[in-house]
């Protein structure tokens, strides 16, 4: 057994903290892991960036994370950078990365009325990779693209512990919401990975019951498959890992529950 095999080093990055929805996934069925959990709270958020901006940005911040973490596999937690730097990620650095992009065909594939919504940050929401999935495989849907610039933020303040009121969340998500020729949404993505930690007021706010689907599982599968791991056993002890913001700032105190939680201590 390799040491890697024995122990594997994560990357898992995003803009912000959404990404540890993506690292919960990972860290339920590979408690033994190595993860560093690197937010890029001084480029957050990235709905809003010009796209050659944040590719420069992103390959350069991995210049440097790369060497210093020695990841096995890095996680790109955020679908806004998944959608425009994988292919600049992996033409400059051997180690394999694994994104997180739209789940539109699980959508696609689950949605009873054909009527799917993709809510996701602007950026991801207008990416020619997202048209491209929609063309692939929800041909055959009315696919409602619904870009917020606000709800990543929100949910960085619930996270936090600090209020956000029903009012704005409802006001985000309505658009998602469309009837057409009798026929409602039925299944919405969650194309970004803070929205599930909104998943329940989403769910509370709605104005009829949908499935909202999170690629977080497929995503802790795919890393599984490309490290050659199997899922170990869910009483395994949590490998302490270290949570980093690109700021050098402090993390809020408001997050030290949820970053113990999931077995982070700041870095
Ligand atoms: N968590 C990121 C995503 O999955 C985006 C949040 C942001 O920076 O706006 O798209």
């Amino acid at each position: 057994m390799t040491s890697a095999e024995a122990a594997p080093r994560l990357l898992v990055f995003d803009s912000g903290i959404g990404g540890l929805s993506v690292l919960h996934a990972i860290r339920r069925s590979l408690p033994s892991a190595a993860i560093d959990y690197v937010a890029d709270d001084a480029g957050f958020p990235y709905g809003d960036w010009e796209e050659a901006a944040l590719t420069e940005r992103i390959v350069g911040l991995m210049d440097a994370l790369i060497p210093r973490h020695t990841p096995d596999l890095v996680v790109i937690a955020c679908n806004t950078a998944s959608t425009l730097v994988l292919p600049a990620l992996r033409s400059r650095f051997a180690v394999p990365f694994v994104g997180t992009v739209p789940a539109i065909k699980p959508a696609a594939e689950r949605s009873h009325s054909g009527v799917v919504a993709v809510l996701a940050t602007p950026g991801a929401m207008k990416r020619d990779y997202t048209r491209d999935l929609i063309a692939k495989f929800a041909g055959g849907c009315h696919v409602r693209l619904v870009g917020s610039s606000e709800l990543a933020r929100y949910a960085e303040a619930v996270m936090r512990g600090d209020p956000v009121s029903d009012e704005a969340i409802a006001a985000e998500i309505a658009p998602a919401f469309v009837e057409i020729d009798g026929r409602r949404t039925d299944t919405i993505v969650l194309a970004c990975t803070h929205y599930p930690f909104l998943a329940d007021r989403f769910a509370a706010l709605a104005p009829w019951p949908v499935v909202f689907i999170d690629p977080a599982e497929a995503i802790a599968r795919r890393v599984r498959g490309l490290l050659g791991l199997a899922a170990e056993p869910e009483d395994r002890p949590m490998r302490p890992g270290r949570a980093h913001l690109t700021s050098g700032g402090a993390w809020p105190a408001g997050l030290a529950g949820l970053l113990a939680a999931f077995g982070l201590a700041p870095g």
